[in-house]
């Protein structure tokens, strides 16, 4: 049984060094090792020896089948690695560092307004993107028959009853009477966010783009107050001189209603496609609240007033990195957002 056993040791080494693939392994596991292999016939020759010679055979036996157990084992290891490339490495290699990903460049300048506005005492909302018919265009003045509602076509979705679909707001200004009905007055609030409109786009014109809104509402707001805030905000963020220009500008919801147009940064004023050769770029519609929205809110309009704006803050990112076509901002493009 000795020699049977030796013989044995020599034969699973052989087979062992031979092996290249996975598939001869397992023949060889079920050869020598399976419930009917030849260490198990062995185990069994056992029984038959001698009762003299059984400790010292028995102990031999354990000794080789342990052996070869471990010898298996590192075969099939070897084996795996080689199958598997991921297991094989050269450990004098440097290291991959994983890619980081880092912020937006809209989120960049929406988290430096946050701040700015926290400091002034402003609440930071968020509001919902698929928003009702109501709160996007009633509650502010705009009803389903009203001409400006022409000027912000959207994306209506399936559901909602008949006369108040659900739709993908075209503004951050439907979170006006949402924030009045929730907090109440006096309140000083900023939405920033995300809003969609169906238009043709150019290089200062996206289907979907970020606006920052702003509602400051307490009794006796005037428009100092509104120009006060809005010279804060441009210093802020520009962090040096901006020539602005405030015009009267139309918008169912404010009473009086202003455009508020900075220096085209990109051109400095000179013409160029961002501010269509007029050297002026749209940035900041703004006005006093209108009653209709105050009440809406459940505020009585003759006790309380306010103002508020809605900030395109995808142009504002434009102007202050001098980016001159706005569709670079979700072209996905990491070239063009690695230099942020
Ligand atoms: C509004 O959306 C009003 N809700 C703003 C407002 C709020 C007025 C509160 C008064 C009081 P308007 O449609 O002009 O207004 O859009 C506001 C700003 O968003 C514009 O000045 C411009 O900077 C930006 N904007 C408008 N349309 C686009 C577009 N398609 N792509 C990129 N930016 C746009």
């Amino acid at each position: 049984m000795q020699k049977e056993l030796e013989n044995l040791r020599k034969e699973v080494m052989r087979d062992l060094k031979s092996i290249s693939e996975a598939a001869h392994l397992e023949e060889v596991r079920i050869k020598y090792f399976g419930r009917k292999g030849e260490l198990a016939q062995l185990m069994k020759k056992l029984k038959e020896v001698a009762e003299a010679e059984k400790p010292k055979l028995g102990a031999l036996l354990n000794e080789v089948k342990q052996e070869l157990e471990s010898t298996f084992i590192d075969a099939s290891q070897k084996l795996k690695g080689q199958d598997n490339p991921a297991l094989k490495f050269d450990v004098a290699l440097p290291d991959i560092k994983p890619e980081l990903g880092h912020m937006h460049p809209v989120l960049q300048v929406q988290r430096e307004l946050e701040d700015l506005f926290r400091s002034m005492g402003f609440m930071v909302l968020d509001g919902p993107e698929l928003e009702s018919e109501y709160y996007n265009f009633e509650a502010l003045n705009i009803p389903k028959w009203h001409p400006a509602r022409d000027t912000q076509d959207t994306f209506y979705v399936k559901g909602g009853e008949v006369d108040n679909k659900f739709l993908l707001r075209t503004h951050t200004s439907p979170m006006q009477v949402r924030a009045l009905e929730k907090y109440g007055a006096p309140l000083r609030a900023v939405v920033p966010g995300r809003v969609f409109r169906y238009e043709a786009t150019d290089a200062s014109h996206e289907n979907t783009f970020w606006q920052m809104e702003g509602l400051v509402v307490d009794k006796d707001i005037s428009i100092s107050h509104l120009i006060a805030v809005m010279k804060e905000l441009l210093q802020g963020i520009f962090k040096r001189e901006v020539e602005v220009r405030l015009r009267p500008g139309y918008f169912p919801f404010v009473e009086p209603g202003f455009e508020l147009d900075i220096r085209c940064f990109i051109c400095e004023g000179k013409g160029c496609s961002v501010c269509k050769q007029r050297g002026w770029v749209e940035l900041l519609p703004c006005g006093l609240v209108h009653p209709h929205v105050l009440e809406a809110g459940g505020l009585d309009s003759k006790v309380y007033s306010g103002f508020a704006f809605g900030l395109g803050l995808s142009r504002l990112v434009m102007m202050k990195y001098k980016i001159d076509d706005i569709r670079l901002l979700l072209g996905g493009d990491l070239k063009f957002l690695q230099q942020f």
